[in-house]
């Protein structure tokens, strides 16, 4: 089994990747760290270790990240998206466990040590923690299998400004170490999740489910229906995290266009702040020095997630 690290800032659709990771046997997730995103970085620790007590999975170390982003203060979650405590105003039984003493930077590394070289890095929420990970050791890419990345918008709209994806919008200048960095990035844009939904018939499967955690997600989905309904007409949602976590793990959905091109993110200050720049003229016969990009850019995958999302979930 695959060794996978996860970045998060739980958050809704950050729960349904978990139970996905969890669901998933041809991946092991060895730990978990936070971020400030759509909740501060200690709820959404609070929030993970509540979910993974309730999968009975207490057995996987959850860290506490930045509550800052590089250049700015924590800006007060998205909780119009999520709810005031980042999960759709669920109440979950509280774990006992407390978080790590370490910090989310120190497990990663620890942990990089541990599977040197086949690690694998999931970040679904800003990436705050992995550019201090990079500046507290460089040679982190040498112990990591590769990266898959929710976050940024190649060709279409943001979601945070008319440009910018929340993701990368919330700490731009980490996103841009990350990117510069060596090591083989998967980035899973806008473009792509938000043509992956769930609606009210898949909550309703998860709801009748035996699993709790299945259950509990069945609940949170209430919250994040409401978000959405007025951008596709109807009571549903998009699933962000999830086809992320899909890709890294690479059981159910593949990516079928996923060009290697250069992608740069806008950390000047003005209307542009956050945008992900992918240079698709490459996808043309390209100029050699595009050799070397390290960077895909998910355009289209092979099927609709959603469906084996909630099989997964309910098997
Ligand atoms: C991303 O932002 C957060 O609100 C979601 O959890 C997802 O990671 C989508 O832009
Ligand atoms: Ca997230």
């Amino acid at each position: 089994r695959r060794p996978v690290f996860l970045d998060c800032d739980t958050g809704i659709d950050d729960a349904v990747a978990l139970a996905y990771l969890l669901a998933s046997p041809s991946i092991e997730l060895v730990g978990v760290g936070t971020v400030s995103g759509n909740i501060d970085s200690a709820t959404a620790a609070r929030n993970t270790l509540d979910l993974l007590a309730l999968a009975g999975r207490t057995d996987i170390p959850v860290a506490v990240g930045a509550h800052d982003h590089l250049s700015h203060g924590y800006g007060g979650g998205a909780t119009h998206v999520h709810g005031e405590n980042g999960i759709g105003g669920v109440t979950l039984p509280t774990a006992t466990r407390a978080p790590e003493d370490a910090s989310a930077v120190d497990l990663l590394l620890e942990l990089s040590h541990r599977h040197a070289g086949d690690l694998h890095l999931l970040t679904i929420g800003p990436v705050t923690n992995i550019a201090l990970a990079l500046a507290a050791d460089p040679s982190l890419p040498e112990r990591i299998s590769g990266v898959t990345a929710m976050g940024g918008a190649a060709l279409c709209a943001g979601n945070i400004t008319p440009v910018a994806e929340a993701n990368i919008a919330n700490d731009p200048e980490a996103a841009a170490t990350m990117l510069d960095a060596a090591w083989d990035i998967t980035l899973v844009p806008l473009d792509v999740t938000m043509e992956h939904t769930l609606g009210e018939e898949d909550r309703e499967a998860l709801l009748a489910s035996a699993n709790p955690f299945t259950r509990a997600v069945g609940e949170m989905l209430d919250h994040y229906f409401d978000f959405y309904r007025p951008i596709y007409g109807e009571r549903g949602c998009a699933l962000h995290d999830p086809l992320a976590a899909a890709i890294a793990v690479g059981d159910g959905v593949t990516a079928t266009r996923a060009p290697r091109v250069p992608v740069i993110v806008d950390t000047t200050s003005g209307p542009g702040r956050g945008q992900t720049i992918a240079d698709l003229r490459g996808q043309r016969p390209r100029p050699r020095d595009h050799d070397g990009v390290r960077t895909r850019i998910v355009l289209e995958v092979d099927r609709p997630l959603g469906p084996h999302l909630v099989d997964t979930l309910t098997r």
